[in-house]
Parts: C-alpha cells; sequence; structure tokens
C-alpha cells in the first residue's frame, strides 16, 4: 500500500523520462506558464504558439520577479527584458535584448521572427518596432523596482558590477571612470540564485515539431545595456526539430560564453540522452567557472527528457516543470545538482 502511495510521487520526482507526446517542458517551478504552453497545444496552436504562451504566462505573473516588467532594475533603476524564440523545424530565430517599455518580451520576439528577416533587435529601436507592430508602450517600472533601486543607492551601490574603475566600486557608486587593471585573482560572482529565473521552454509535438523560448528581466543592478544569454540563440535555448532542444537558466554574463543549449543539442544529436547532454553541456563551464550558478533542460526527437544544474551554496536541486498526454497536467520534477 505504502508503495502504492509513492510511486506517483517518486515519478514526479525523478529527473528525468520518457514523455508521451506532445511535451512541453520548462526551466524552473513555474506550473502555470506549462499550463499555458499546454493549453495553446490542445487548443490546436503550434509548438511556437506553446511556447510563445508559457513565456508570455511568466512574463504577466512576473515569475519570481526576474521575469516581465518590474524586475531587475539596472543602475538606473530601469527594468529591460531579454527573449528569444526558435523554430527547430526551419531554424529561424526572433530576439529581443534590451527592450524597455514594452511588457510582452516574448511577443516582439516572435514579431522580429515573423516579421522581419532578422535575428535579433537590441534597446531603443527594438521597441520603436515593437511599438510599430501594435505593442503597447507603457512604464515596466514598479514600486518594488523603485525600492530595490532606492535599498541599492543607500547601501552605496552594492553589489554591482563594475571592474577596473574608480571611485573604487565596492565601497562607492559611480560615476566611474576606468583605471588600469590590476591583476587579481578572479572575483566571486555576485549574482545569486534569485537574480537570474529565467523562463525557458521546450515543445515537442506528435509530429516531431520543436521549438524553444526564453524570457527574462536579466539582472538586477546590471549595468545599463547589459545582455544576458537569453536572447543569443544557442546560450538561452536552442531548437533543432532534427537533434533535440535546450533552454539554460542562470548566471548569463558566463554562461552565454559557452553556448550550453547548442552544446546540449549537438550531444544529443551525437546520440547522449538527454540528462547527459545537459550535464556536459554544464561541465564545459563548471572547467572554467567552478561556481557558476546555471541549469539547463534539455529533451531530445523522441520526448526523452532530462535536466542539471551546477551545484553552489543555496542551489543544489533544480526544480521544472513537465506537460505530456500522460500526465495531462503540469509535474514538477527536480534534478540534484552536480
Ligand atoms: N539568465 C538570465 C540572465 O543572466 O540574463
Amino acid at each position: 500500500m505504502l508503495l502504492v502511495l509513492l510511486v506517483p510521487t517518486l515519478t514526479a520526482l525523478l529527473p528525468f523520462g520518457h514523455a508521451a507526446l506532445p511535451l512541453v517542458i520548462n526551466t524552473w517551478a513555474f506550473k502555470n506558464a506549462s499550463a499555458a504552453a499546454w493549453r495553446a497545444l490542445l487548443s490546436g496552436g503550434s509548438v511556437l504558439d506553446a511556447v510563445e504562451q508559457g513565456c508570455a504566462r511568466c512574463q504577466v505573473e512576473q515569475c519570481d520577479g526576474s521575469v516581465g516588467y518590474g524586475g531587475s532594475p539596472d543602475e538606473s533603476g530601469e527594468t529591460t527584458l531579454d527573449a528569444m524564440i526558435i523554430n527547430g523545424d526551419t531554424m529561424e530565430v526572433g530576439a529581443v535584448a534590451d527592450l524597455r517599455r514594452i511588457k510582452n518580451a516574448i511577443g516582439v520576439a516572435r514579431a522580429v521572427m515573423e516579421h522581419t528577416d532578422h535575428t535579433l533587435l537590441v534597446g531603443e529601436s527594438a521597441s520603436v518596432f515593437a511599438e510599430n507592430m501594435g505593442f503597447i508602450a507603457e512604464d515596466l517600472t514598479t514600486n518594488k523596482s523603485v525600492n530595490i533601486l532606492s535599498q541599492w543607492l543607500k547601501g552605496n551601490c552594492q553589489p554591482n558590477y563594475r571592474k577596473n574603475v574608480f571611485p573604487d566600486p565596492s565601497q562607492s557608486c559611480g560615476p566611474y571612470k576606468p583605471r588600469a587593471a590590476v591583476r587579481a585573482k578572479k572575483r566571486p560572482r555576485h549574482g545569486n540564485v534569485r537574480s537570474h529565473d529565467t523562463i525557458g521552454v521546450v515543445a515537442l509535438d506528435r509530429n516531431g515539431h520543436l521549438a524553444a523560448g526564453t524570457s527574462t528581466n536579466g539582472l538586477t543592478h546590471k549595468v545599463p545595456g547589459r545582455v544576458g544569454d537569453s536572447p543569443i540563440v544557442g546560450a538561452g535555448a536552442y531548437a533543432d526539430s532534427s537533434a533535440g532542444g535546450a533552454a539554460a537558466t542562470g548566471d548569463g554574463d558566463v554562461m552565454m560564453r559557452f553556448l550550453p543549449s547548442f552544446l546540449a543539442v549537438e550531444l544529443m544529436r551525437a546520440g547522449a540522452d538527454p540528462s547527459a547532454a545537459c550535464e556536459t553541456a554544464l561541465s564545459r563551464i563548471k572547467r572554467h567557472y567552478s561556481g557558476f550558478f546555471g541549469a539547463i533542460i534539455c529533451a531530445n526527437t523522441t520526448g526523452h527528457y532530462g535536466a542539471a544544474c551546477n551545484k553552489v551554496p543555496g542551489f543544489s536541486q533544480f526544480h521544472f516543470v513537465v506537460s505530456d498526454s500522460e500526465s495531462g497536467s503540469p509535474l514538477l520534477k527536480s534534478v540534484d545538482c552536480i
């Protein structure tokens, strides 16, 4: 009897598995995002619709404060958004970075894909493009983001992401001027687990169509203009319907140097199972940045999926959500970090 009671729980907690297609998998415990993506598929939408709806749900809910408006204000207090969507059949990509004043970043990313021949639009010009495409311009500031900024200013702008400048950025606010670089030991990264919770979604339908996408407001107290991994194809996400899909979350400044989503998909193409592909992609980063904060989800073309994360203080287990036709509702999964 006990076993009967335990089996569904244990199954839900297994880090990898095989889904009855279609499959939606997303980073973190964002169950409503999974449900929104799943509804899109059930109502006849494409895998691109599923990815868009999943990310859009998190933008509206401001998932963990690190997706959507009013989160992660930069040094000037502004929230800026990064997002990307990729069609694994055609390898078309649409992405926006440093998007201002427009809430629906994933929608704008899709508009870049569908209404331009470009891949990535950035900054003010991306916002103008969005307005021309019918997206509403509005202030992304909230009481919470104003509060985060004022606390940071009161605390002498600590932490921040400046180096080799004066005044000393570990003591003072700017404006900063460059000073000669000093050879120092690698500095510990300031980012913590709560400061980079990108939503990444991978969707696969019964006919083998794959798509992936991301949405985030980046990193709190970032230098204005900073763009993370999420809108960079192969870094934040990647999908190729002949191999698999992956999406990453974590310290984008480090992770984007290694294109972990691209690497994981290529490893699956070469026959690695999704969990091994996810682990290897993170191990590559770990060789250079052992203390980086990050995680990745992977799915192959047959509906096998897995995830991996890098163990750092305060982060020993990564949660992600899976919806498939067997469960019919979002299942919370977890993986122990390596
Ligand atoms: N992974 C989100 C970011 O670093 O911007």
